[in-house]
């Protein structure tokens, strides 16, 4: 007993390289109990850890055939350790080969594997023949993608952010016209605090939206996709005339490599420039701030390659806005007149024709309510702020209110030109 124990805990060998987060017990039941597993059939879990969900698949109904994959020797070793022969398991990769629809079901838990802990070959492999492998998502979107390459149905938990990241747009296309259910569940479910899903897929899903925790489900109500992406709380809908991105463009501020190099607090050399931080920018104003940017485009570059000072002509102009570029879902930018360049915790407004009439649009609570639930990663990002919907009406008393940093007369006005 005590062995088996020991040697089933033990099957977390590698948890940054191999995804490896077990899902808590309760967890997993609270996931099956969402679905009717068939009566006769195969079940797959193409990333069986310790095969738990297997168990508890057997639990349910003794019947079924289960088939459980796993890349790590010792989870496979774990698994067969739990369930004898009442699994097939095969230590191998579920993300090579060619096959189709092997299960009925598929239930699980993808590992959660940021691109840039992939092997170099794994991550070109998934990058060629994944079509959900875009951009920087993480590697559970393509693992997902097989597991519906593998079965019709699957019942799994995976993170939250292909709910509205940008980078997930083709992984939410995919999934569409399948889903059944999505159900968040609580952010300390895991020993490591993420927001994760319970994701319920099948060829005639009904697209709802739901909360599960230990009681069960809660609140089911029907899944809407509003401009691309999947609000998890109910969304403030804008008509607008044309997008925010097709008259102006938010900049991110200086990505100078090195803070230590660059950034200090006095006193300034010549040819140094007035600076400041996310957490500097408020609602219409910014805390004092002492800090200098040593502003050296050609030492910058040339000591970090990733970095991008930008040109002068971005921040060196008599006024224009900084949004911080943290949020939780509340934006807060001021408008600059002291030809600051801010940092990359930032972003700069370009191109804007009146900076104050953006500077209360963004600091408006109905243009908070439209992004927050919309795009809820703690990031803000200038790709998302780019499709709010333009107001239709006139925003010069909106402009007028931000210049008195009147935010409840910014919310009226802003109420106004959106004609709500
Ligand atoms: C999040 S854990 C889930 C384990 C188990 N199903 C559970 O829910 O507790 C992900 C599992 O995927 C495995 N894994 C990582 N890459 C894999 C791959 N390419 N093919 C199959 N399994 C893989 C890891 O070893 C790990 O056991």
């Amino acid at each position: 007993m005590g062995t088996s124990i020991s040697s089933r805990a033990g099957w977390v060998t590698e948890p940054r390289k191999l995804g490896q987060w077990p899902t808590p017990d309760w967890l997993v039941e609270a996931v099956l109990d969402t679905v009717e597993l068939p009566a006769q059939g195969t079940v797959l879990d193409p990333a069986c850890g310790d095969g738990r969900w297997l168990e508890a698949v057997h639990r349910r109904n003794p019947a079924l055939e289960l088939i459980g994959w796993d890349i790590a020797p010792q989870a496979v070793a774990a698994a067969r350790e739990r369930l004898g022969d009442r699994a097939e398991l095969v230590c191998r990769s579920a993300l090579t080969g060619d096959e189709r629809n092997v299960a009925d079901w598929v239930v699980g838990n993808p590992p959660f594997i940021r691109p840039q802990h992939l092997d170099a070959d794994t991550r070109a492999h998934v990058w060629e023949c994944f079509a959900s492998a875009t951009d920087k998502v993480d590697l559970y979107a393509p693992f997902t993608e097989r597991m519906l390459e593998l079965a019709p149905s699957v019942a799994i938990v995976l993170g939250d952010t292909w709910l509205s990241l940008a980078s997930y747009e083709a992984f939410r296309d995919l999934l569409e016209p399948r889903i059944d259910l999505v159900a968040p569940v609580p952010r300390d479910a895991f020993t490591a605090t993420v927001g994760c899903v319970a994701l319920v897929c099948r060829p005639d899903g009904r697209q709802r939206l739901a909360r599960l925790d230990r009681a069960g489900l809660h609140d089911v109500r029907p899944l809407r996709r509003v401009d691309g992406v999947y609000p998890l709380v109910d969304t403030v809908d804008l008509e607008g005339d044309g997008l925010l991105g097709d008259r102006l463009q938010l900049r991110m501020g200086v990505v100078c490599g090195s803070y230590s190099e660059f950034v200090h607090d006095g006193p300034p050399a010549i040819g140094d420039v007035r600076t400041c931080r996310g957490k500097q920018v408020h609602r219409f104003r910014f805390d004092p701030s002492a800090e200098w940017l040593r502003y050296r485009p050609r030492e910058m570059l040339d000591r970090r390659p990733y970095v991008a000072p930008k040109s002068r002509a971005l921040f060196d102009v008599p006024e224009k806005v900084v949004l911080a570029g943290t949020s939780g879902g509340r934006l807060r930018c001021a408008v600059d007149t002291e030809r600051r360049y801010p940092l990359d915790s930032c972003y700069v407004s370009q191109g804007a024709e009146d900076v104050w009439a953006l500077c209360g649009l963004l600091n408006s609570s109905l243009v908070s309510s439209w992004y927050g639930p919309r795009f809820p990663a703690p990031r803000v990002k200038a790709v998302e702020l780019h499709r709010l919907p333009w107001p239709v009406g006139d925003l010069s008393r909106v402009a007028e209110a931000a210049r008195a940093s009147d935010q409840d007369g910014v919310d009226a006005a802003v109420r106004e030109a959106y004609r709500c």
